[in-house]
């Protein structure tokens, strides 16, 4: 990708890549001068601290990545229980992101419950045929577009682990854009959990790294298999200052986002050229399914990244239809600079050009 040429992109996360000096006179706005940078009163303990309490739990932990985050924290209620399996939803992002880590670095085994396009339900947990160490449920459902179960359903979910002896953990890699949905604490919706992870560059768009948070017991070995595995960097501060950042002035920000995702999904249905799921969306993500090749789709967003300076998504995938794609709409910051009829009018501008070249 011709990342020089981006002048806009709706395209959220992952600000520094695009605006490193904007993101970097942030920090440094942010950072009063005396900050002592290691410590208790260091940048990555005040963060852990401030995510305890929002999320509720008795402490919390900085990662590197949510990758190493939930492979550790599922290695661990595995290792509680004595058992090996955790249960998830077929596409959840363990199995399907992280070259099945979970199983070649910890051992682990993932057993899918559910349909790969619908949402989990308690009928295909009660379907999972053995007693897991743990039940794992992405809020919102990523690759459903931002999916999201109802309260009750979540409720129901999480009883159906306990009833089984099994730990609940959530992926709330994007518990900022589910949040608004609930509408209840952020306490409440990691609480119904055990232990929770949380993403600090995504609907945070800080820079990279993840908090893992629950009971301290678990947090400490936590922490011990943090080392084993490398991720105990002692200068993660730049990265828990942009996520600080993030928490001031983002997490406020996610109900706006949503609301404009469901007016420029509206756009496009009135437009006809794309269809858009969820419809309406749910969170401030969801998914944009296009009548052209996954192919044909990136090269008319290159071209359109070349000639025009705009973004209009990191990568077209397939659909399952060979002659059809999809890409994610994440609305944040980025979004907000485009009027939902812009971005139909760029929709259909590059489904006209796929066409042509395709
Ligand atoms: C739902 C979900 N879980 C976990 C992760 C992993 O996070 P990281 O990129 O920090 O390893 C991602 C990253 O995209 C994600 O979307």
């Amino acid at each position: 990708m011709n990342e020089k040429a981006i002048r806009r992109s709706l395209v959220s996360h992952a600000p520094l890549r695009r605006k490193p000096a904007n993101m970097l006179r942030r920090m440094l706005d942010w950072l009063p001068e005396d900050t002592e940078l290691y410590g208790d009163d260091a940048p990555t303990a005040r963060l852990e601290h401030r995510l305890a309490e929002l999320l509720g739990k008795p402490r919390a932990l900085f990662f590197p990545s949510g990758t190493m985050a939930q492979q550790t924290v599922l290695r661990i209620h595995a290792e509680r229980t004595g058992r090996r399996a955790f249960v998830a939803h077929p596409l959840n992002h363990l199995d399907l992101w992280e070259e099945r880590g979970y199983a070649a670095v910890h051992g682990l085994r993932f057993v899918a419950a559910g349909e790969r396009h619908s949402l989990l339900t308690l009928d295909d947990l009660e379907a999972v045929g053995e007693r897991p160490a743990a039940l794992l449920i992405e809020l919102p459902q990523r690759e459903l577009g931002g999916l999201l179960p109802t309260w009750d359903d979540l409720v129901a979910q999480v009883g159906w682990a306990r009833a089984q002896g099994a730990a609940a953990h959530l992926d709330g890699a994007r518990i900022w854009e589910a949040q608004p949905y609930y509408d209840r604490p952020h306490a409440e919706i990691a609480g119904l959990f055990d232990t929770v992870y949380v993403s600090l560059y995504k609907g945070l768009e800080g820079i990279r790294g993840a908090v893992l948070a629950g009971p301290a017991d678990v947090i400490a070995e936590a922490e011990t298999w943090r080392r084993r595995l490398g991720g105990a960097i002692p200068d993660a501060w730049p990265l828990a200052v942009a996520g600080l950042i993030g928490l001031d002035t983002m997490v406020d920000r996610q109900a706006a986002f949503r609301d404009h995702a469901v007016a420029v999904a509206a756009a496009l249905t009135a437009d006809g050229v794309a269809s858009v799921r969820p419809d309406p969306p749910l969170t401030p993500m969801f998914h944009v399914h296009l009548p052209v090749s996954p192919a044909a789709a990136g090269q008319a967003s290159e071209d359109m990244i070349t000639e025009r300076g705009v973004q209009l998504f990191l990568r077209a995938q397939t659909d399952p239809l060979p002659d059809r794609c999809k890409f994610e709409v994440s609305i944040g910051e980025n979004g907000m600079h485009f009027t939902p009829d812009e971005v139909a009018a760029l929709v259909r501008e590059l489904v006209t050009r796929a066409e042509k070249d395709g």
